[in-house]
């Protein structure tokens, strides 16, 4: 099971282990982070999933839909490092990546 380093919006890290054919929005979520709070359940139109992901691990996360880029637009926190987090597949080519929620909007 990859491992995953979460980092909260208080900047607390915890590593979870994540399943993979789970996303990291369900691995997050999952693992009690209320935080995250993914309020249409995974379907890419609500964009409360957003996260900031590891730049080293960027290409392992697939392309970015036109609905995700979106919804990312919506925010005022997106950097170049957003993605919504239940878009982004859990592989064991994740193993180590850290994950950073980002502020609410
Ligand atoms: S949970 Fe709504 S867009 Fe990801």
């Amino acid at each position: 099971m990859p491992k995953l380093t979460v980092v909260n919006r208080a900047g607390e890290e915890t590593t979870i282990e994540a399943s993979t054919g789970l996303t990291v929005m369900e691995a997050i979520r999952d693992n009690g982070f209320d935080e995250l709070l993914a309020l249409c359940g995974g379907c890419c139109s609500c964009a409360t999933c957003h996260v900031y992901v590891d730049p080293a691990f960027a290409g392992q996360f697939g392309a970015m839909s036109e609905d995700e880029n979106d919804l990312l637009d919506s925010s005022e926190h997106r950097n170049e490092t957003s993605r919504l987090s239940c878009q982004l597949s859990i592989t064991d080519a994740l193993d180590g990546a850290r994950i950073t929620i980002a502020p609410e909007d």
